[in-house]
């Protein structure tokens, strides 16, 4: 029997802590249900303090969540870990996770405590957490680049207060494969308890390391991996997900661990925090990438159709993929699109969603032939906006483009329920739109990042759009998709500021003390 590798997903805590990547409350609850479908082992839903929406996000994660072990990330302060308490308590299975940082330039310049007072306040962190529950995880922020002896100090003091599991983070990204895993291996022989807790690492990508840096501390005995849907998170981002595990089941023969992954999961994870959060997979990105399983060269295709391992280590249908599958026609009935959208694992609240959603399936339909699963998605995504969510809304996008001619756009578009008419012209037919729809909401935002992807194949494919905006500090991802990208566009823009109405403040854990 192999021992257990515990699969910790922060997709929500720290991958939201990538910019523009915030998450409505329902956007979070899809999210995480797909994390159970995955058999994730501990869904660290947010951070409860940062704000009273992430707090309700938590909490009705909590209530939604059966299997996996929900978790909310706290400072090692009495009010966050209170609030951490209050968001989780209806949870299953629940966790308490409290931090602070050891690192003598962090406790020095950040912190500004002495390391005495850092070991006495992580202590009293602990108590509190466990006046919640019994499953106390305790992370020394920036311990890559910590002294060890003073980590052994914290962490046999957290320990005998009752901390259950020990995270090691390297929070800058700093360390390599083999000092890291010399850091786990001492800490292990050296931090008197050690045995009788689970030992976790976090690493970030900053060189490129995340994902190496993991494993090479998994084979040392580490037996929590913290990690994140297509490796999302602050800066460059986390361990992904999806490589630490294909790589513990892929390379059996060398790690002593499992997981308890339903790996057929992956990519439709993958697909669904890549659509809400906007961040696209680049194409060559390891298992989920959209070139993970092709080949390109004669010899390699020859390879493989002789005999597909000559070139190929995983299978692609393990981690989900699957041929881009017909599911839907114009003839499809209400019947086949809920029963296929349930296969999906999309739950629409109620009938009204069900019937709107059905009704743009009947549209989309019209103008296009087949309709994949990946139309599926892209469609529901615009049923689960919540009237509060959605301040803009567009009504009506025309524009007029020709060879010679500058072009035009007009829009209707309703805010607060009042509706207004614009026009503007711009350099092309998207930054016509933009400008109009900009001449009513006055957002004074700066446009960051514009881009679009075709969500299928061919010309009537929908194109899938994402706009960034920043304004006053913030920034937001909004994303829309049509057949036509030019009210995709519009959609994405009108999403994006719905984000930034919406958007009250927020703490960030790591940034503010
Ligand atoms: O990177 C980090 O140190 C963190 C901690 C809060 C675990 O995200
Ligand atoms: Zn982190």
């Amino acid at each position: 029997m192999k021992e257990r590798l515990v699969i910790f997903d922060t997709t929500l805590r720290d991958g939201e802590q990538s910019p523009g990547a915030s998450m409505t409350r329902d956007e979070k609850i899809r999210v995480a249900r797909q994390l159970e479908r995955m058999k994730v082992d501990v869904i660290e839903a947010g951070f409860a303090a940062a704000s009273p929406g992430d707090f309700d996000a938590i909490r009705a994660i909590a209530e939604a969540i059966k299997e996996s072990t929900v978790c909310s990330l706290a400072r090692a302060n009495e009010n966050d870990i209170r609030r951490a308490g209050e968001a989780i308590r209806p949870a299953a299975k629940r966790r308490i996770h409290t931090f602070i940082a050891t690192s003598p330039i962090h406790m020095e310049k950040k912190l500004r405590m002495t390391p005495d007072q850092v070991v006495e306040q992580a202590v009293k962190a602990i108590g509190w957490a466990r006046e919640y529950t019994d499953d106390v995880e305790f992370s020394a922020e920036d311990a890559g680049r910590s002294e060890l002896d003073f980590l052994c100090r914290v962490f046999t003091a957290v320990i005998e207060a009752g901390a259950t599991t020990i995270n090691v983070p390297d929070t800058v990204g700093y360390n390599l494969p083999g000092q890291f895993a010399e850091t786990i291996k001492q800490l292990i022989a050296r931090v008197p308890g050690a045995d009788k807790v689970v030992w976790s690492v976090h690493c970030h990508n900053d060189l490129g390391l995340a994902v190496a840096n993991s494993l090479a501390a998994v084979l040392v005995g580490a037996r929590q991996v913290e990690c994140t849907i297509n490796g999302l998170g602050e800066r460059a981002g986390n361990a992904s997900l999806e490589e630490v595990v294909m790589a513990v089941k892929t390379r059996a023969d060398i790690f002593p661990v499992e997981t308890g992954i339903d790996t057929t999961q992956i990519v439709p994870a993958s697909k669904l925090v890549s659509q809400i959060t906007g961040y696209p997979v680049q194409p060559n990105k390891a298992v989920v990438g959209a070139n993970a399983f092709a080949h390109e060269s004669g010899i390699h295709q020859d390879g493989v159709l002789k005999h597909r391992e000559t070139y190929e280590i995983m299978r692609a249908e393990d981690v989900g993929w699957t041929q881009n599958k017909l599911v839907l026609g114009k003839h499809s009935g209400r019947n086949a699109f809920k029963t296929r959208l349930a296969e999906l694992g999309i739950e629409l609240a109620g009938d009204e969603a069900l019937n709107a959603a059905f009704a743009r399936f009947k549209e989309l339909a019209d103008k296009k032939h087949e309709i994949f699963d990946e139309d599926l998605q892209a469609l529901v995504s615009d049923e689960t906006v919540t009237p509060e969510d959605e301040h803009y809304k567009l009504v009506y996008s025309r524009v007029c483009s020709e060879t010679g001619e500058t072009p035009e756009a007009a829009v209707t578009l309703t805010a607060g329920g009042a509706e207004h008419k614009a026009g503007a012209v711009g350099s092309g037919p998207v930054d016509a739109t933009f400008r109009a729809i900009e001449s009513v909401a006055k957002s004074g935002s700066e446009l960051l990042l514009y881009s679009v992807n075709a969500i299928t194949t061919g010309t009537d494919a929908q194109g899938e759009v994402t706009v960034r905006l920043s304004r006053g500090g913030r920034i937001v991802n909004g994303n829309g998709a049509d057949t036509d990208i030019v009210i995709a566009s519009a959609k994405a823009y009108l999403n994006a500021l719905n984000k930034l109405h919406s958007a009250g403040d927020k703490v960030n854990p790591q940034g503010d003390v």
